[in-house]
Formats: structure tokens, sequence, C-alpha cells
């Protein structure tokens, strides 16, 4: 059974990661979305949150697990015995970072296999912190987001 993990902060998670996280189950048996534990990052919803927000958002996938890590992704990848790293690519810019963080990974436990996936056009513009950005200036982000996220993001900004 292959096991892929999709690691991020998805905060929040968009229809951008669902697209991806889509692509990932036509390809592995388990496909787990983990999201980082990032204290630092100031993000709009705690780890927490974002894990019932990709748990309500995923419900219908089957062979989709949700988690939370923190620390360096290899040390999670080698405990729970994964065979490769999902992750996005939107542009040339997403490649050219996420390049480096495959070769860091990579250097970090040659073990660690890394499968890109191109996102569908549609979502090729589409990151979190835009979502957040537009919301917070008042646009309408259902296009991008869940509707279940598009709510939790507006009842976070309204309390700030
Ligand atoms: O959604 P993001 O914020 O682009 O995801 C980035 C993520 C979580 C994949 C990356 O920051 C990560 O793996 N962080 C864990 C710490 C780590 O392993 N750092 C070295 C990776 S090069």
């Amino acid at each position: 059974m292959r096991r892929a993990v999709y690691p991020g902060s998805f905060d929040p998670i968009t229809n951008g990661h669902l697209d991806i996280l889509h692509q990932a189950t036509a390809i592995f048996d388990e496909v787990v979305v983990a999201v980082l534990h990032n204290p630092g990052k100031n993000p709009m919803f705690t780890a927490d949150e974002r894990v019932a927000l990709v748990k309500q958002v995923t419900k219908a996938y089957e062979r989709v697990s949700v988690a939370s890590f923190s620390g360096l992704l290899v040390d999670y990848y080698k405990t729970q015995q994964f065979h490769a790293v999902v992750r996005g690519i939107r542009n040339s810019s997403d490649l050219h970072v996420e390049m480096q963080m495959a070769h860091m990974n990579q250097s970090l436990s040659s073990d660690v296999h890394t499968v890109f996936l191109p996102a569908s056009p549609n979502f090729s513009f589409v990151s979190s912190s835009l979502v957040k950005d537009v919301a917070m200036h008042g646009g309408e982000i259902s296009p991008y987001v869940p509707s279940v996220v598009r709510d939790a993001v507006l009842r976070r900004l309204s309390t700030r």
C-alpha cells in the first residue's frame, strides 16, 4: 500500500489544495494531509482549527486522513513510513521554491521522495494568503474555498 503525505500550512485549505489532493488520491492508496503546527508564523487559524477545517472539507474523500505535525517534515515522514511527499506546483515561482525544499529534504534524508503535481489552470492563482487578503478587503472568496472555510474566514475577520 503506497502512502503519501501532503504537508502544508493550510491556513486555510483552499480549492487549489483540494485539486492537488484529488490528483494525489488517483496515484496513492492513502494520502495523509499533514497540517504544520507553526506557532511562529502567526496563522489566522490555530493548527487544531486548520485540522478541523481540513477534516470537514475532506470527509467525502475516501483514503484521505488528516493529521498535524511539528518539527522537520523528514522526521515525520520517517516515523509514519510514507512513500512520498506530495506538493502542488502552480507556476515557475512555486517550482523554484519547491525544488529547493525537495532538495533540502533529500539532502536531510535520501529516503524522502517528492512528487510534484501541477495545479489545474483554474487554481493556478489561488493561495491561502491571497484568499485571506481578498477577504480582509471585503472581496468575495467563495470561488476559491469551500463554503465552510469561507464562513470560518469571515467569522475570524469579524472578531478581529
Ligand atoms: O503550505 P506551505 O506553507 O507552503 O507548506 C510548507 C511546508 C509545511 C511543506 C514546509 O514549510 C515544511 O515542510 N515545514 C516543516 C519544517 C521542515 O521540514 N523544514 C525544512 C523543509 S525544506
